[in-house]
Formats: C-alpha cells, sequence, structure tokens
C-alpha cells in the first residue's frame, strides 16, 4: 500500500481515540512553534486538512506529519494552504456587493474619509471585487482599506493583484448581479492568460498580516468583510472573533459576513440590524 493510500484510508477511520490525540498534539506544536491557534478551529476541516496534507508530503502518521511541520518552515506553509481553506473569488456573495453599493456606499460618501478591513482576505481577490466598487461607486479615493490574513503566502499574491484570466473572467457575471456599472474588464489589463487589476485599486489598500485568533482589533472602521472565515471556527472562537469584530467597528458601521455564515455566535447579535432580508449585511446600531 502507497503511503497515500495509508493517508486515505486513516482519513476514512478518521475519528480514532489516538488520531484526536495526533491531532491535538500537532495543533499544539504548531501553536508553540508557529504562534498560529488552530486548537479551537472546527475538528472536521482541520482533520480533512490535514490528511490532504499529508497525502502530498508522502507521510502516513500524524505524528510523522508533525515532526516534519516543526522542522521544516515551508511545509507550515503548505500546511497553512491545506487547511487555511484558502478558496476564495471575486463577488463569490453579489447580494452582499450590491448593499454594499446601494447601502453602504452613499453612507460612505457623506464622510470624508472612512476606514474598510477585509478579515480573511486570502490571495485578494475579495479586495480588488470591493475595489471596483467602490471606484465606480466615487468613494475608493477616501476610504482607506485594511485588507488582512493570518497567511503572508497569500498576502504576497494578494499584493500583485494578478490572476489566471481564465478565472477572472468567471467573475463577470458576479460583478454584473453585484450591480456592475460597466464590465468587469475595464478594471484590469491582460498580459500572457493574466489579468492584473489596475494598480489604482491597491492605492488605498494596506495588506497586513493579522491573526482573529490570537490578535487584537483594529479601531473605527465603517465597514468590516469577514467572509467565509469563522465557519472555520468552534462557536467559542467565533463568539470571540465577532467581538472582536464587534469592537472594531463605529456606531453605524456595517458587518459582512460569507453567505453561510451568521450572527448566530456573536454575543452582541441584538445589537446588529440586518440591513436588507436574507442579505448577510449587517449594521451595527447600538452598544
Ligand atoms: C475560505 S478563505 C476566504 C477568503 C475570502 N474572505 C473569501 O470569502 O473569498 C479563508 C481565509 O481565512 C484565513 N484565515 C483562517 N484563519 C484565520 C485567522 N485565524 N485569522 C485570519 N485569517 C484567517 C485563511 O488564511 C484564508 O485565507
Amino acid at each position: 500500500m502507497s503511503r497515500i493510500e495509508g493517508a486515505a484510508l486513516r482519513l476514512d477511520a478518521a475519528g480514532t481515540e489516538l488520531e484526536e490525540i495526533e491531532i491535538q498534539l500537532l495543533l499544539e506544536g504548531i501553536h508553540l512553534s508557529y504562534g498560529y491557534d488552530f486548537r479551537e478551529y472546527a475538528l472536521n476541516p482541520i482533520r480533512r486538512g490535514i490528511f490532504a496534507a499529508m497525502a502530498r508530503e508522502h507521510v502516513s502518521t500524524v505524528s510523522a506529519y508533525q515532526d516534519r511541520v516543526l522542522h521544516d518552515a515551508g511545509c507550515m506553509q503548505r500546511f497553512l494552504g491545506a487547511v487555511g481553506v484558502n478558496v476564495t473569488g471575486m463577488f463569490r456573495d453579489p447580494d452582499v456587493m450590491r448593499a454594499v453599493r446601494e447601502e453602504v456606499a452613499p453612507l460612505l460618501r457623506t464622510y470624508p474619509s472612512s476606514r474598510i478591513w477585509v478579515a480573511g482576505c486570502a490571495t485578494g481577490e475579495e479586495v480588488y471585487g470591493l475595489a471596483v466598487v467602490l471606484e465606480e461607486e466615487g468613494v475608493l479615493d477616501r476610504c482607506s482599506i485594511y485588507a488582512t490574513d493570518l497567511n503572508e503566502d497569500m498576502l504576497a499574491v494578494a499584493r500583485l493583484g494578478s490572476y489566471p484570466l481564465d478565472r477572472v473572467l468567471r467573475y463577470e457575471e458576479g460583478y454584473r448581479m453585484s450591480g456592475g456599472r460597466a464590465t468587469l474588464a475595464d478594471h484590469y489589463t491582460v498580459a500572457a492568460r493574466s489579468a492584473r487589476f489596475d494598480r489604482r485599486l491597491q492605492s488605498t489598500v494596506t495588506w497586513a498580516r493579522h491573526n482573529l485568533v490570537t490578535d487584537g482589533s483594529f479601531n473605527d472602521f465603517h465597514l468590516i468583510v469577514c467572509a467565509n472565515v469563522l465557519i472555520y471556527f468552534r462557536r467559542s472562537l467565533q463568539a470571540r472573533a465577532h467581538r472582536l469584530l464587534y469592537d472594531s467597528l463605529i456606531r453605524g458601521g456595517y458587518l459582512a459576513l460569507g453567505k453561510r455564515e451568521s450572527l448566530v455566535d456573536c454575543p452582541d447579535s441584538e445589537h446588529y440590524e440586518q440591513v436588507l432580508e436574507g442579505v448577510n449585511l449587517f449594521r451595527k446600531m447600538r452598544w
């Protein structure tokens, strides 16, 4: 049996007590060595990520994998890719982006300057999508956008603002559904089968590493977008992260979540109002 098959078999047998112990030790070691705290992440996505990463590294036990991760920073980066659940895209929830256009942008227009935080921005597609919306609504130049993620490798891709053209062409429909005023192609140039988003879109963006589990809050944001990140956290951790987002918003500020996320585990949920029914955009009304 190959090592990869071995890893796959162990995935089938997932949930044994020994495996739980090995996974806990792995996550503890990662926390102590690298500072990433995955100990309170929802177990199933973490387990899937670990076994996918093990198969790629050709190791058949979690303990052997732990040894590799702790001694090899490159292996750790690959682990982050595997469990960092780095699926992303532009206009993943066009309804939220339309609400940003129609509800948030008019408010931003009334301020001389506004602060926006995109937390868990992965490789940046979501940030460029948001910048396109803000530019079309005439408010981008008065916004400061902080785009953060746990993973430095993803931020490095984000800073380039260049993505495979075939993928970007598929974002056109989401752009249109979000109320796009022209075509998405007006915002990038094509070279060698890549779409490079216009530099002006990121002239107001600061890319930075930030860990929603261990790092503190920022302050006074008018809009926070944190989509498809909390879904990977256990409930207690979701509550903690929600508190951090809440504390980082001004009164009257907006919070955008992913399609499958909610305020169920938010300790301050009664202080938010949903802007439009069925759309995951919330406004902090009281505290
Ligand atoms: C599924 S992607 C979502 C990306 C983007 N927000 C979107 O909706 O397309 C989740 C991102 O959250 C990041 N992430 C995971 N845990 C995090 C944490 N504790 N702090 C900050 N970012 C985190 C991952 O590195 C990954 O880039």
